[in-house]
This record gives C-alpha cells, structure tokens and sequence, in this order.
C-alpha cells in the first residue's frame, strides 16, 4: 500500500471507530499526513524496532500508519542517557510522534471552532501543531518545545510543509506568557499536576486537554474548563500512555528494592499483582491511595514488584511462592494494607471506571478527584 492509501485507511478507522467525529477534523486529519512529520531515521517504534524510510521503507510505513507512538528522540541515539523514573529500557524516548487516536481523542475533546486561539505544550515532531495550524490557522497556534534540536526540525518541517506557526523553545510548564490567554490549551506531554500558568493563562470558559496519570500505565486524558478565578474542573477520558512534562520539581529517587528486612510477611493464593496491572483497578488504587509508586521486579522464583512511597521508607515487595504468593511489607506506613483498603471501598462504589472520576483544582494549585460529580466522595492527589 502506498502512504496515500495507508494514511485515508487510518482516517477511515477513526470515523469507523468513532474516535473522529467532527467534519472539520476529519478534513483537517485528511490534509494533514502523519508520515510528513516522522524522520527517515533514527526513529524506533513502540516496541523499541529502529526505523528507516531508507533501508526498510516498507516496516518505516507500516509503523508510521499504525495506531501507536512512534519514538523520535531516544536516549542512547544521539542523547545522553537520562535518570528514568519509570525504570523504562535503556533506549527511552524523550520525543516521539503520538498514537494518531490519541491526538484525534484530545483535539475532538478540545472542542476547537474557528477563532479560537490555542497553546500547544510539546511540539515534538509538529504532526499535531500542523494539525492545529491547518484546523484553526497559522496565527492561532503557538506551541512550546523544550528541547532546541526538537523545537527547530519541527519548526523547518512545519515550514516546508507549509505552515508557519510560532513555534517556542521554552519550558511549557510556564506555558507562553506573551500570546495568553489562550482558548484552549493542549499538551501532549503528561502531568501529575496542573501547572499553574497553565490554569492562569486559558481564558475563563476555555479548555486545558492533556494526559494526566499518578501512575505509569495508569493515566487518561483529562479536559478541565477554567473559571475567572483560576479554578479548574473536569472530567477524565479513557487511558492514555504519554511522554512525561519536565517539571521544575526535584527528580523522584529511583523506585528500587534496597533489600531490606520485611516488619510483617503475608501468603496468598489470589494474585496480589492483577489489581496493580488491571488498568481500571491501578487508575482507583492512584487516585485512592497517596503517593506510591510501583516498578516490576524479578525475584528468584518469579517476576513480582516492589512498590514504594516516595521517602522510600515505606515499602511492599511481591513475588511468587510455589504456588501462592509472597506479600512483604515495611516501613511506617503499611502499603498493603492501604491497597487492601482503597481496593475494598472502590469494589463498594461499584467499581467506577476512570470516566466517573473528575478533577478539581482550586485557586491555590490543590487538586482534588472526585466520583460522579465535583460534591461527591474525593480524594485530595
Ligand atoms: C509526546 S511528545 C510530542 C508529540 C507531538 N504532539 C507529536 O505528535 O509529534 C512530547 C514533547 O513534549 C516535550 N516536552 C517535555 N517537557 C516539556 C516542557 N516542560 N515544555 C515544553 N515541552 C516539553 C518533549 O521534548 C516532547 O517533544
């Protein structure tokens, strides 16, 4: 299949699917080919495959038109290595070209209408600011890119495929002061927290759209309408996997098992790892219970996890044992136990998906999620 085909193809499942609905983004999605946007090289795909358009142009295609992310600036290709809080592989990306559902499902959410003017936070590859300058016009997009080498092949592909608009080498998490306020703002770079600027910079009644998560493999797309007085609310989206906001807060420590003596063990039979990897589960057990992180980790009889809070000196580690499982625990909180809690009242509420919670930010940054509606039961995150 020639690009063409394969590029009205992925358009043709988006509608198909529903994740494309509005006339003027499908046209916009239609003038806007992905595979523009996407090097010839150096790129790999979501499962770590380099790409070349000029060794293998046919696996380059197919990736391309395949509904994942594809990775374009990769630690290791050109990039020193960085500290990785997720523990990921060795060769993470710190850019890459979003799933195309996934840009579809935030620009459909962003709700855009001619006349809006917009900030895009992560310009990356330019693929969705061209999508931006094409729906809405040149002069209604700024987009902000933190890293330069990014910011300027975005900037001169954007060029030569004829769209000019004003593209920033700038932290986003101050958002762009000089072209505020913005109707809609839309990162495509994940948050744990609203960053404040951003709050303050749309316009009352305007839109913020990004990914949002307090637990790798566990976030979704949020869309929060702002207020005059700087508070935000709204609701969340289904999942979403996302390439992280570079926040001014201090590097979490690295989540590892230092070994250390359990206060209390606990034996199993019922898979104690299923709620930490069920997505719906992991998203209630982020939100229920507060500040905790979780890393995968083989240990002699099996693949298990070590989860910790971010003092690290409370812990939980899990791993296989004969034909049970093996709960250690320590330190002064007792993770476990939480879990066991969070995932008891979340089994009252009817196991909600993430779609019935919703965020509440308040004028002074303080986010609150809550279920079914912004009085209802809430957790501070
Ligand atoms: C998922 S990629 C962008 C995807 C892009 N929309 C596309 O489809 O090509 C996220 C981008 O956000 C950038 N980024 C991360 N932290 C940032 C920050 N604080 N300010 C601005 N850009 C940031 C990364 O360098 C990366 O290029």
């Amino acid at each position: 299949m020639t690009a063409r085909e394969r590029h009205a193809a992925l358009i043709e499942a988006m509608i198909a699917d529903g994740t494309l609905t509005d006339p003027a983004l499908i046209d916009t999605f239609r003038a806007v080919p992905r595979h523009r946007y996407i090097p010839e090289s150096g790129a790999l795909t979501h499962h770590g495959t380099p790409l070349s358009a000029v060794n293998n142009p046919e696996l380059w295609l197919a990736a391309v038109y395949t509904d994942d992310a594809i990775g374009t600036r990769v630690e290791g290709v050109g990039l020193p290595r960085q500290r990785s809080e997720a523990g990921r592989g060795p060769r993470s990306a710190t850019s890459s070209s979003s799933a195309p559902t996934v840009l579809a499902r935030m620009l459909e959410l962003a709700d855009l209408a001619n006349g809006q003017h917009v900030l895009e936070i992560g310009t990356g590859t330019g693929w969705n600011t061209a999508l931006l300058a094409h729906r809405l016009g040149d002069s209604a997009v700024t987009s902000v890119e933190i890293d330069s080498h990014v910011a300027a092949v975005a900037r001169g592909t954007l060029r030569s495929e004829g769209y000019s608009p004003a593209i920033q080498h700038a932290d986003g998490y101050e958002g762009w002061p000089p072209d505020a306020p913005y109707d809609r703002i839309i990162s495509t770079c994940g948050v744990r927290r609203l960053p404040p600027a951003w709050t303050r910079q749309t316009r009352a009644g305007g839109l913020l759209v990004c990914p949002w998560g307090l637990l790798e493999g566990a976030g979704v797309i949020i869309r929060v309408e702002c207020a005059e007085d700087g508070t935000a609310t709204g609701t969340f989206h289904g999942g979403v996997g996302f390439v992280s906001l570079r926040t001014p807060e201090p590097a979490a420590p690295p989540v590892r098992d230092s070994g250390q003596q359990p206060d209390e063990y606990r034996l199993t039979q019922t898979d104690p790892l299923a709620p930490l990897t069920a997505f719906t589960s992991a998203f209630a057990l982020s939100v229920l219970v507060p500040d905790w992180r979780v890393r995968r980790r083989w240990i002699g009889t099996g693949s298990g996890v070590w989860v910790c809070d971010r003092s690290g000196e409370s812990w939980v580690r899990v791993y296989p044992y004969g034909t049970s499982w093996m709960i250690e625990q320590g330190g002064p909180r007792s993770i476990w136990d939480e879990f066991e809690d969070a995932l008891a009242e979340w089994e009252r509420l009817d196991r909600p998906e993430p779609e019935r919670f919703g965020l509440s930010v308040d004028a002074e940054g303080g986010h609150r999620v809550w279920l079914d509606s912004p009085d209802g039961p809430g957790w501070t995150v």
